[in-house]
C-alpha cells in the first residue's frame, strides 16, 4: 500500500505557482484573489484563513470581504460587482455555504466567469463537463493531479464517486468520465452503496460521514481517495474512510487530513495565477 501524499505534492505545486507569480511580477502583474466570507461559520473562517495564508506565501495579493450573517443579497452583489470591475483582482471566491436567506446560485452567477477561480459558475461547470478549457473546481482538480503524480490512470477503470455535491462529487465524476473512466455516482438515496464501492477500482468519497467506507466495502488493491473531513468530539480530524482497516486492502490511499485538503488550496492558487496570466485578454 502506498500513501498518496497530498502535502508533499501540494508543496511542489505551490513552489511552481510561486515561480509563475515571480514571472508575472516582472511584468508588473501581481495576481489578486478576493474572498467573500459571510457569517461566522468557524470551519469557513478556518478555510478562508488557510487560503489567505497560502496566497501570501505564494506572493498572491488577497483580500477577504467579511460580512455579517444579516447582510442583504444586494450588498453581497455590490461587492462582487466591485471585484468584477477591479483590474487588480483576478479571482473571486464566495466561501460556501452561505446563510439560508441568500440565493447561492445568484451569487455564483454574478461572478465574472473569467474570475471564477472556484469553477462554480454554470459557464465553467459547462465547460469542464464538455472537456473544454475552464476553471476546474479545486478539490476534484487536486484529486486528478494526485492520481497523475502517482501515475494512476483512470482510463477504463471503474470509478465510484460517493457524494454528488455541486462542488465536489459532480465535477469529480465529470473529470473521471473525461479521463475515460466508467463512473458510478452514489449519494444519500443510493440503495446499496456497498455493491457500487465493491465494484470500484478507484473510490472517491467526499461526504463528511466518519467511517462511511469500511474494509468490507473495498475491493482488493483498490485506490482510495478520501475527500471527507470531520472533527471528532476529541478534536481529531478524520475522513470518510476507516483508514486503519482499509489501508490493509488497498493499493493506494490518501490520508485525511494530509491528502486531498492541501491539494485543494494548491489548485486554487494555480487557478488564480492562470487568471492573472490571462489578465486583460
Ligand atoms: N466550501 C467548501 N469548500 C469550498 C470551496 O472549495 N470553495 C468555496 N468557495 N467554498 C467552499
Amino acid at each position: 500500500m502506498t500513501i498518496l501524499d497530498g502535502r508533499a505534492l501540494s508543496k511542489k505545486i505551490k513552489a511552481d505557482v510561486k515561480k509563475d507569480v515571480e514571472i508575472l511580477q516582472k511584468e508588473n502583474v501581481t495576481p489578486g484573489l478576493a474572498v467573500v466570507l459571510v457569517g461566522a461559520d468557524s470551519a469557513s473562517a478556518t478555510y478562508v484563513n488557510m487560503k489567505s495564508k497560502a496566497c501570501k506565501e505564494a506572493g498572491i495579493y488577497s483580500i477577504v470581504h467579511e460580512m455579517p450573517e444579516s447582510i442583504s443579497q444586494d450588498n453581497i452583489l455590490e461587492i462582487i460587482e466591485m471585484m468584477n470591475k477591479n483590474p487588480n483582482i483576478d479571482g473571486i471566491l464566495v466561501q460556501l455555504p452561505l446563510p439560508k436567506h441568500i440565493d447561492t446560485t445568484a451569487m455564483l452567477e454574478a461572478i465574472d466567469p473569467k474570475k471564477d477561480v472556484d469553477g462554480f459558475h454554470p459557464y465553467n461547470v459547462g465547460r469542464v463537463v464538455a472537456g473544454l478549457d475552464g476553471y476546474i473546481p479545486a478539490t476534484p482538480y487536486g484529486v486528478m493531479k494526485l492520481l497523475e503524480e502517482y501515475k494512476i490512470d483512470p482510463k477504463g477503470k471503474n470509478v465510484c464517486v460517493v457524494g454528488a455535491s455541486d462542488i465536489v462529487g459532480k465535477p469529480m465524476a465529470a473529470l473521471m468520465l473525461n479521463a475515460n473512466a466508467t463512473v458510478d455516482i452514489c449519494h444519500i438515496y443510493t440503495d446499496d452503496l456497498k455493491a457500487h464501492t465493491l465494484n470500484a477500482d478507484i473510490i472517491c468519497v467526499g461526504v463528511g460521514k466518519v467511517n462511511l467506507i469500511t474494509a468490507d466495502m473495498v475491493k482488493d488493491n483498490a485506490v482510495i481517495i478520501d475527500i471527507g473531513v470531520s472533527r471528532l468530539e476529541s478534536g481529531k480530524l478524520v475522513g470518510d474512510v476507516d483508514f486503519d482497516n482499509v489501508k490493509e486492502k488497498c493499493s493506494y490511499i490518501t490520508p485525511s487530513p494530509g491528502g486531498v485538503g492541501p491539494m485543494t488550496i494548491a489548485m486554487l492558487l494555480k487557478n488564480t495565477v492562470k487568471s492573472a496570466q490571462n489578465r486583460g485578454k
